[in-house]
């Protein structure tokens, strides 16, 4: 495929009202990286921009909160956000604020060509203002029950519930998050984005345009948006944070957050290109640039329907190509919150697991929320870097380093002739750059690096299949094709897992000299066209690492995590929690408010398993026949790790027996066994009474 020459990546502005966290990374941050890495690797031009978002309510409700100024937060996580993000190796080409001059000019300038053209419309509403406060309330300041789902802690701009963006107008039973009170409507005056009047266009250019190529979670979404019917929006808001209306009438007013924070993104490209000495307008206004927005999915709206209507209306500037929204991150089964502390933040991570940006890394992309919420728990982290990176990735290496050392001193052996199996490894190897490459254009990360392992597994089976270590007794030449086909796994596996393992991809070329080898590979073979373009050279060039060369020194690429690592974090989630029963902190909505009528659909029956049989090629799955004092049902369980058919036979369980049918492997299941965990995550049948069985523990 032919790619554009120009990227400009966005990653979303975030909040700075507290640190970063996993769910950021994992949604944002790191999908973003391993894309802006993989581009640069191609040769392509890129501007990955980011930057503190810092006006908005939350912002100026943390500020009262702690009993200091809204700069005053902003300077504090504005500092700790940075650093995170530099320490963590997110390779932003800048990182602005919006606080800066830059950005101010650029906003305030943007409102003012809108304005000019008459792309405004203006009126003079009702809004809720709290007398005690004597403050209007926008967005965050007023909390109510959503006029969508009902839920009834939804904020005034938006539901978190069921993601609805909507106006402080539209809640029901609305009440002051300053002072509780309940608020009284007063007239206001303040400038619209017509959304109505983009309706048509946005159809034609999203639900016409993009349906086959933006993920279907975004485009369903939008496309209920738009379905729903768009309203003019609010741009201004009655604060005394944030960028100052830049017309007449727009004395106390300050442009909405949600309209300052997008502009963002070109400032924080101004910024780069100022400081660079680039021009930045080709990153934003020509055809040739292909714009990407990462964003989680709360931020689907603003991003594929206002701020491309804002920029449409603005007129000069390039549309979003595509907007890969992820879906969230939940941390050991309960979403994460920063106001609850439930989270592993960045800053503490890496201070607690110092030099192991990678592993964080892979295991948040080896488990990303792309096309469903996801759960982050220890023990996963533990075992991808245990049974993945060290046993896998790390174990490849260190054979190929440390054979290499043995035999030739470090020097890559001249092969002989290659033997079918050779051949046939090389060319699987030089597959993999497009293999990977097509994913990542297509926004499947975890596929990607999923495919970036199975370089590492190729490298594993080669050497197992052909047992350098034995064959060194009786066949040295032989065992010197063997080692410099390794060697060539091993280097592709330097370039390949750039984009996703930075650090690791480093160390191991600093293991390999791979620099050196690259560059005197290049002066010698590489046309002028693909001198660039590192990535396709893996696939183009059959040798990576030539003969003669001499490999660095070998360093330990992964350690293992041992149990006692994990079980401290485990117990610091335990101790928030324990915090938050103290300050009895509600937990925030899991899951949508079931009425009773959803309940009582629900019809639970005791019943007895009376058999139980291994289903045939399927790990997991056992074959249930269930006595439900109704009828003697199939029901295929996922519990054959835990339990073995013989034991559970005669097992008094909680059934389900009106979930819809479905067919798992052939066999239709009618119904379903309710289960939980123990405290050692072990699965056990549904006795809240049995040992180790914690409140809050999921049932399903
Ligand atoms: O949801 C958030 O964290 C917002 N601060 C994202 C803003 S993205 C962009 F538009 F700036
Ligand atoms: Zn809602």
């Amino acid at each position: 495929m032919e790619l554009p020459k120009r990227y400009t990546i966005t990653a979303a502005l975030p909040y700075t009202n507290g640190p970063i966290h996993i769910g950021h990374l994992a949604g944002v941050y790191v999908p973003a990286d391993i894309y802006a890495r993989f581009m640069r690797m191609q040769g392509r031009e890129v501007a990955f921009v980011c930057g503190s978002d810092e006006h908005g309510v939350p912002i100026t409700i943390k500020a009262k909160k702690e009993g200091v100024s809204p700069q005053d937060v902003v300077d504090k996580y504005h500092k700790i956000i940075k650093k995170s993000f530099q320490d963590f190796g997110i390779s932003f080409d800048n990182y602005s604020r919006t606080s800066a001059e830059v950005h101010h000019k650029t906003a305030s300038e943007f409102f003012k060509k809108l304005y000019d053209a008459g792309k405004f419309t203006e009126e003079t509403t009702q809004q809720l203002f709290d007398p005690e406060a004597e403050q209007f309330l926008a967005d965050r300041f007023v909390v109510g029950t959503c006029p969508k789902c009902g839920y009834e802690e939804s904020y005034g701009d938006q539901c978190e519930k069921c993601g609805t963006s909507h106006n402080a107008t539209d809640l029901i039973n609305p009440k002051s998050a300053i002072t509780g009170s309940k608020p009284v409507l007063k007239e206001t005056r303040h400038w619209f984005l017509p959304l109505d009047q983009y309706e048509g266009w946005l159809r034609e250019w999203i639900l016409e345009g993009h349906k086959k190529d933006w993920k279907s979670n975004v485009y369903g979404q939008v496309k209920s948006w738009i379905d729903d019917g768009l309203r003019p929006r609010a741009v201004t808001r009655d604060l005394d944070w944030g960028i100052p209306v830049p017309v007449e009438g727009g004395e106390g007013k300050v442009l909405y957050v949600w309209f300052d924070a997008p502009i963002g993104y070109i400032s924080s490209t101004k910024e780069w290109a100022e400081k660079t000495g680039r021009d930045w307008e080709p990153y934003w206004k020509s055809e040739d640039t292909k714009l990407v927005h990462f964003i989680g999915k709360d931020n689907i709206v603003f991003h594929c329907v206002i701020f491309p209507a804002m920029l449409k209306a603005e007129g000069s500037y390039i549309l979003p190509e595509n907007v890969p929204a992820n879906e969230f991150l939940n941390l050991e089964g309960n979403k994460l919150s920063t106001s609850k502390n439930w989270a592993v933040w960045l800053h503490e991570y890496l201070e607690e697991f110092p030099g192991q940006q990678d592993v964080l890394r892979y295991a948040l992309t080896a488990n990303a929320p792309e096309t469903k919420d996801n759960d982050f728990t220890w023990k996963d982290f533990q075992a991808r870097n245990n049974n993945e990176l060290v046993a896998i990735f790390g174990n490849f290496i260190n054979r190929v380093v440390v054979l290499t050392n043995k035999y030739y001193d470090g020097v890559v052996p001249k092969p002989g002739e290659f033997s079918e199996v050779d051949e046939q490894t090389l060319a699987e190897l030089r597959a993999y750059p497009a293999v990977i490459a097509s994913s990542i254009e297509r926004y499947r990360f975890r596929e990607a690096q999923g495919e970036l392992m199975n370089v590492a597994r190729l490298g594993n089976k080669y050497l197992a299949d052909e047992e350098p270590w034995k064959l060194i007794k009786t066949d040295e030449e032989r065992v010197k094709t063997i080692m410099y086909v390794a060697l060539q796994i091993a280097t592709a596996l330097a370039n390949l897992s750039e984009p996703f393992l930075p650090y690791t991809a480093e160390k191991l070329k600093r293991m390999l000299d791979y620099g050196k080898a690259s560059s005197e590979a290049n002066e010698a073979a590489i046309v002028e066209d693909d001198r660039e373009n590192q990535w396709e050279q893996i696939n183009k060039e059959s040798v990576l690492l030539p003969a003669g060369h001499q490999i660095g020194k070998g360093e330990l690429l992964f350690s293992k995590i041992e149990d006692e690592q994990i079980q401290k974090q485990l117990e610091k989630l335990e101790a928030t929690k324990a915090a938050n029963i103290a300050d009895n902190k509600k937990a925030e909505p899991q899951k949508e408010t079931a009425t009773f009528e959803d309940f009582s659909k629900i019809d639970l029956r005791v019943g007895t398993i009376v058999e139980a049989e291994k289903m045939l090629k399927a790990n997991k799955l056992l074959v249930l026949k269930v006595d439900t004092g109704l009828d003697v049902r199939t029901i295929v369980s996922g519990i054959a790790e835990s339990f073995k058919p013989e034991d559970i036979i005669g097992k008094k369980v909680t059934v389900l027996i009106n979930l819809a049918p479905r067919k798992l492997r052939g066999v239709e299941s009618e119904g379903m066994i309710l289960m939980t965990e123990n405290a050692s995550g072990k699965l056990v049948f549904l006795n809240p009474d049995e040992d180790g069985v914690k409140e809050g523990t999921v049932i399903s």
